[in-house]
């Protein structure tokens, strides 16, 4: 079943959260020179980095690592709305990157991710459960609001008979009616958008989202023509237009593209932080607006087969995230490795780097002192002082550089109360099997990514340094 793998593939998704600072007309922009023709955007939104889980720091780090569905971070196959999945994990412990949104006019804050296609937020009543299924308190969820109020919302339309099922990488879960409503996010006002809104959620909130905005492709949507949730399968899948192709179809935006700018936090922000104002920008229309140089490449979206589930090109291609084609990672030794990799998504939602097993191990290795795999958590922990070694990502021809910054995250404290850190690097499993790979924040926060789903087109731009 070759499509099932990719067909609810999922990325579990941090969660995004802005704040919303809507920057009008971005000519403030203090851009750089730049090898790209596209525009300034029409409107920006700010994101608000999260911190999530920080009551007890050591329990973050346990929840990055030791969630009931998983044994190691990376993309594993997993059950998921549609049966055999392959899902995305490995994020959701460090920072978030959410933002201000209305839907039928209520406001939320919700994840902003790439790496899946669904909106949704919860209805007002709705049955929180823990990730093994078992009932819990509503107040579990930690949602930031009670949730939708579907008889509240003057422009809600039902769509009746179908369901949303899905189920993220690190096993939360999420199922329910669905509809359309108008949906917001500062300037750009969709009208028709088809969101869900589950009556049933395994959520491990951080108490200010509210639910999730997915910006990849219509492929991985999740909802299906049958009103039993359980009966979701492949078969009844019924692929829609994520809120940004609505957007582009309903001729909201002036250019197809969305335009991402993840601001790292400082590691004192990243440890201590439970909220962050003004974390980056996603713009609509345009590039977001921060200062670059000029090192840029505009690169297809890579497809997938729908017989073998694997990347191809072509007439038969699907797409389903944003893959790109990763011609070589290099750092001190990476010539001795083969890195090229045409299977890694561009993932907003994911806070780490997952790379091929020995990619991640030569990598790793070069920290001083060395990163170790840790048993207990199957993440490299590396000495919050360490050396880092540089880690370039060449792509379309052109080298993209991380900044050291990104390749040490504080990640909670031992039971001295010192803290542990671990690389933004990790193993994502073995290249070749088929295996989803990622470059998430970590590498998101050193570039401008601008996603254009209609042309199935990603542009890079190196950051400035900041
Ligand atoms: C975002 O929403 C939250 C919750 O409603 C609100 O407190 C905050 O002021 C909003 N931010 C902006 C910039 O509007
Ligand atoms: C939904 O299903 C019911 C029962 O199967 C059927 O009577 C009704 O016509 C359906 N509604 C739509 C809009 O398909
Ligand atoms: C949903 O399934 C019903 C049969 O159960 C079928 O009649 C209907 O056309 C399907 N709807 C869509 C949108 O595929
Ligand atoms: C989602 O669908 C799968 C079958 O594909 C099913 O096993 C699972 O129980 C469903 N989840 C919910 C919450 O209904
Ligand atoms: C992706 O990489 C694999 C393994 O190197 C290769 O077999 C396959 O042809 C590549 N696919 C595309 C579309 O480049």
């Amino acid at each position: 079943m070759g499509l099932l793998t990719v067909l609810s593939a999922l990325s579990l998704l941090g969660s995004v959260q802005a704040e919303f600072n809507v920057v009008r007309h971005v000519s403030q922009a203090p851009r750089a020179e730049v090898a790209t023709d596209l525009p300034p955007a029409e409107f920006s939104v700010s994101f608000t980095a999260k911190t999530p889980r920080r009551s007890s720091k050591r329990t973050a780090l346990e929840a990055l690592t030791g969630r009931p569905s998983k044994k190691r971070p990376g993309v594993r196959a997993a059950t998921a709305g549609g049966g055999d999945t392959v899902v995305v994990d490995g994020s959701d412990f460090d920072e978030e990157y959410l933002t201000n949104f209305t839907v039928g006019g209520q406001p939320f804050s919700l994840i902003v991710d790439t790496g899946s296609s669904d909106t949704w937020v919860p209805q007002i009543g709705f049955n929180c459960f823990d990730l093994d299924g078992n009932p819990v308190p509503e107040t579990t969820c930690a949602f930031g609001t009670p949730g939708f109020n579907i008889k509240a919302s003057k422009t809600f339309q039902p769509f009746p008979n179908v369901s949303f099922n899905i189920t993220y990488g690190d096993g939360e879960f999420l199922s329910g009616p669905v509809g359309f409503d108008t949906i917001s996010i500062g300037g750009l006002s969709v009208t028709h958008q088809e969101i869900a809104v589950p009556n049933l959620a395994a959520w491990e909130g951080d108490g200010v989202n509210t639910g999730l905005a997915g910006f990849a492709f219509s492929g991985l949507t999740s909802v299906f023509n049958t009103t039993d949730p359980t009966k979701a399968s492949s078969e009844n899948q019924l692929p829609y237009n994520p809120l940004f192709l609505t957007a582009v179809n309903e001729k909201k935006v002036a250019n197809p593209f969305f335009s991402i700018a993840l601001d790292r936090g400082t590691f004192d922000q990243q440890e201590n932080d439970p909220f962050d104002p003004n974390l980056g920008f996603i713009s609509f229309g345009g590039i977001a607006p921060v200062p670059v140089v000029n090192t840029a490449v505009t690169v297809p979206v890579q497809g997938y087969s729908a017989t073998t589930g694997l990347p191809e090109n072509g007439p038969g291609a699907e797409f389903f995230f944003y893959t790109v084609d990763i011609q070589s990672y290099t750092f001190p030794g990476s010539n001795r490795l083969v890195t090229a990799n045409n299977n890694t998504i561009l993932d907003t939602g994911t806070t780490l780097n997952f790379v091929p097993t020995d990619v991640a191990a030569a990598y790793n290795a070069q920290f001083k002192p060395k990163a170790v795999l840790d048993e207990d958590f199957d993440l490299y922990v590396v000495d919050c002082d360490a050396t880092v070694p540089p880690f370039d990502v060449t792509i379309g021809g052109k080298t993209f550089s991380i900044d050291a910054r990104d390749q040490i995250i504080p990640a909670g404290t031992d039971d001295n109360g010192n803290i542990i850190c671990i690389t933004g690097t990790q193993d994502g499993g073995p290249a070749g099997n088929g295996d989803i790979f990622i470059m998430g924040d970590v590498f998101l926060h050193n570039v401008v990514a601008t996603f254009n789903p209609v042309a199935g087109e990603v542009t890079l731009i190196q950051r400035a340094k900041y």
